[in-house]
């Protein structure tokens, strides 16, 4: 049997009445019956592909994300390389925070380079009022043309669908009161406990801009959304009830999403899976630290999950992935089920396992 990877799969075995198929990924999201779960894998344009080190020789992070053709490019990279069932686009939670008002700087990319950061923190009411709601075509314009440019890319292969995403409002303000990656978080939970009612405006500026970002992407051809939540994980039940659910439900009810699923993922997320299906999401994406089965329990068969790969698992050889690879495929099942990550691919990362895994997960269809 050739690998599946090699030729994407492009027929269309159910054109629906508009004339196309919609992508297996989106028919995933709404739980219909399906011979297999798509795969595709968070981060998956990155360092770890050959092809996009050689373009990041040439042009800088920022660069490569607001240059259309190239961020195109490097969306199209994993699609062509493994046959992912999914083309996320291109491009970077910190875009919004940066069309809002802030400098953003990312680093050279290198090992022990600083990672991604602000030049100027937000800690003070000053601050907060001086970010700006966006105008996303207006200044993320670049965001909206890699989309059309995608679609277009993608026309003639229906099965597979487009993401777009966004950081959502606890995560992005994390950054932008830290200035950048952190470890403890202290500025960030310092304002929570000290001055709540000037982290939710924050928060709430945040999710505005969300929102009117994500339906500009919905309008220019983004087939489903992530919405990337990364650090809520840090909180308690409590303080994520109060700080996070919230602005998921805003952001989840003013979402165009007739045609459009919509995956909340939260990292460290066990014991807040419940609060993640409260909001209202179409699929939750399930970090490596709950089983399927066990996100299955807790939220219900008819939740769709995504996940759960553990990244590093893509470190070991292939005797010893290929059986965890098909223990998931078991608990996730065919339907509701999108086979991922539990966080985003590292660095490192071998092509080779990257290959193997999605080849295992296309050869569990379902004669
Ligand atoms: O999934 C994809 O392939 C789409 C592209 C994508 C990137 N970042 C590209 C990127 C997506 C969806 C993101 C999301 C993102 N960015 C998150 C949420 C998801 C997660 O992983 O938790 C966060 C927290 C960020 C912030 C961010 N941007 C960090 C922490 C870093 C440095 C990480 C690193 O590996 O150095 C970035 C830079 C970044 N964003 C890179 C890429 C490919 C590395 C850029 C480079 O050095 O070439």
């Amino acid at each position: 049997m050739p690998p599946s990877s090699i030729v994407p799969q492009t027929q269309t075995a159910n054109p629906e009445q508009d004339g196309a198929a919609s992508p297996l990924l989106v028919r995933a999201c709404r739980g219909e019956q399906l011979a297999r779960p798509p795969v595709w894998m968070m981060r998956q344009a990155g360092r770890y592909m050959p092809e996009y080190q050689a373009i990041r020789a040439r042009a800088d992070f920022l660069t490569a994300c607001k240059t259309p053709d190239i961020a195109a490019e490097i969306s199209l990279q994993p699609y062509h390389a493994f046959g992912m069932d999914a083309v996320i686009m291109f491009s970077d939670i910190l875009m919004p925070p940066e069309a809002m008002g802030l400098e953003v700087v990312f680093g050279n990319g290198q090992a022990g380079s600083a990672g991604p950061h602000f030049t100027r923190a937000v800690r003070t009411e000053e601050d907060v009022k001086r970010l700006v709601i966006p105008d996303p075509v207006e200044k993320t314009g670049f965001v909206m043309n890699l989309l059309r440019q995608l679609r277009e890319a993608l026309k003639d292969s229906p099965e597979t669908a487009l993401i777009g995403f966004a950081g959502a409002p606890w995560t992005l303000a994390a950054y932008m009161v830290e200035g950048g990656g952190s470890r403890h978080f202290r500025h960030l939970r310092s304002m929570m406990w000290q001055a709540p009612d000037l982290l939710h405006s924050l928060l709430d500026k945040t999710a505005q801009t969300v929102i009117l970002y994500l339906n500009a992407q919905i309008e220019a051809g983004a087939q489903v959304i992530q919405l990337f939540d990364t650090w809520a994980g840090i909180l308690s039940e409590a303080e994520y009830r109060c700080f996070v659910l919230p602005y998921h439900q805003q952001i989840l009810n003013a979402l165009n999403r007739q045609h459009t699923p919509v995956i909340l993922y939260v990292n460290h997320s066990r014991g807040l899976l419940p609060l993640m299906k409260e909001a209202g999401p179409d699929v939750v994406s399930v970090d490596a630290a709950t089983t399927l089965s066990d996100a299955r329990r807790i939220l219900g068969r008819d939740m769709v999950l995504q996940g759960n790969l553990e990244p590093t698992a893509l470190f070991l050889p292939q005797e010893t992935l290929g059986p965890m690879v098909q223990q998931m495929l078991q608990e996730g099942g065919q339907t509701g089920y999108v086979f991922n990550l539990g966080h985003g691919i590292l660095p490192e990362t071998p092509v080779d396992t990257v290959r193997f895994v999605v080849d295992l997960v296309k050869q569990s269809a379902r004669a």
